[in-house]
């Protein structure tokens, strides 16, 4: 079967935030932002979700969950047949399988952030992150008066960020510091950490008695050839780490509200049951299953798309941008490309970008420290989209002032 990643496919009246929420989103409290064209006429690369059809082994599990049964009353995790595709599916790809009592499910990644910074994390103590990073590590711990400590990821001269395991060690040794973030494939770098780096954050995690919440949720989204190794392969024993997967970056079913959680230690797990409610939306259970189940083919193919949209996206800049500085990611469909020497440190990328030319991307100081004259783009659309988006992107850089 052939899947047609060229589609455009129109998002208007869907309520979907890529098309539609950016004002909100975005710009929500500050000034309105005036765009160059009609808001229909923008290009959306900020919100991660892909502006490719979802898998279809997910829509035709959903229909037939639809059509096949009329009743979508409460539903909860009451059977085994969702821990046995994605334990399966963990097995298959990551040579590790999570146990079957230690499964739990979310509505979704960031909502478990927000209950694991209430739940594992004292009033007075903090939460560790890797700097930049994705906001809502920030928003768990404000939402529940955390403070959040950060350790800067350095950048070397050709856009790869890597961990400063001094800072790391110093950060990580301070009493307070009870939790510890880990983005892995990092989001918005990229970085899929090697096995090694995973062994050094691991081992000084519990060196210092700090919980680890490893937010797996783009670990099957890595170029062609690589594997993902989960950080709970490589510390079996070590029961304070929490893995968080979902499908819904993999198969694009971001909104349907629906995430894996794997939490191996008794305690933590009573805490979270007691605080949680369990209930489970039911159509996006079976798509989640439908997915895991049937979706492979679907997968190899959009890595194949995106590593291709990758490529064209590197060459594309060091032709036309040649000071920008940008490696393929190992990993996700997002792109983070350094444009500090084109604009300055203090410009507001993300309105730059939308009122110069109409594209919808998020600028750095968006991914809460560190990230400042960076932008990240959603590369996950057909290849028709990046070509325009490119344009505009490169014309907007070489209009500004002393460019
Ligand atoms: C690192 C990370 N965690 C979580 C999420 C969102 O998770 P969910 O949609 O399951 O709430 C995203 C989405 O971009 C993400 O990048």
């Amino acid at each position: 079967m052939t899947y047609d990643f060229d589609e455009l496919i129109d998002r208007r009246n869907t309520c979907a935030m890529a098309k539609n929420g950016f004002r909100n989103y975005l710009f929500g409290g500050q000034e309105p932002v005036e765009l160059p064209c009609a808001d229909d006429e923008t290009i959306s690369m900020w919100v991660a979700d892909m502006a490719f059809a979802s898998a279809p082994a997910a829509r035709d599990a959903m229909v037939e969950r639809i059509e096949g049964h009329p009743i979508f009353g409460y539903s909860a995790l009451l059977d085994d047949e969702l821990y046995n595709v994605f334990a399966s599916w963990c097995d298959d790809h990551y040579g590790w399988r999570p146990h079957v009592d230690h499964f739990r499910t979310s509505a979704g990644v960031v909502p478990a952030l927000s209950d694991f910074a209430e739940l594992f994390v004292g009033p007075e103590d903090a939460v560790l992150t890797l700097t930049p990073a994705y906001g809502f590590f920030k928003h768990a711990a404000d939402d529940h008066n955390r403070r959040l400590v950060s350790s800067a990821l350095v950048e070397d001269e050709l856009g790869r960020s890597s961990i400063d395991f001094d800072d790391f060690a110093a950060k990580i040794s301070d009493p307070a510091v009870a939790m510890f973030f880990l983005c892995h494939p990092h989001n918005p770098t990229g970085r899929s950490w090697t096995d090694d780096e995973l062994r050094q954050i691991g081992q000084l995690c519990i060196d210092n008695d700090v919980v680890i919440i490893s937010d797996e949720i783009h670990c099957d989204l890595l170029r062609v050839g690589r594997t993902h190794t989960p950080l709970a392969k490589l510390f079996p024993d070590y029961d304070k780490l929490v893995t968080c997967m979902s499908a819904s970056k993999t198969f694009n079913l971001a909104g349907l509200g629906l995430a894996n959680i794997v939490i191996p230690n008794e305690t933590m797990r009573e805490q979270w049951d007691e605080h949680t409610f369990p209930v489970l939306n039911p159509v996006s259970l079976a798509g989640t299953i439908g997915a895991f189940r049937d979706g492979e083919a679907w997968r190899q193919a959009l890595l194949e798309y995106l590593d291709d949209n990758f490529a064209f996206l590197a060459t594309t800049l060091a032709e036309r941008l040649p000071d920008a500085v940008f490696a393929i990611p190992d990993a996700t469909y997002l792109a983070w490309v350094n444009l500090s020497a084109y604009f300055p440190d203090e410009l507001n990328l993300t309105r730059y970008f939308a009122e110069a030319c109409g594209v919808m991307l998020e600028g750095g100081d968006m991914f809460v420290a560190d990230g400042d004259g960076h932008v990240r783009l959603n590369i996950a659309c057909p290849r028709s989209v990046l070509v325009e988006a490119l344009d505009r992107i490169i014309e907007a850089t070489e209009r500004f002032e002393g460019n």
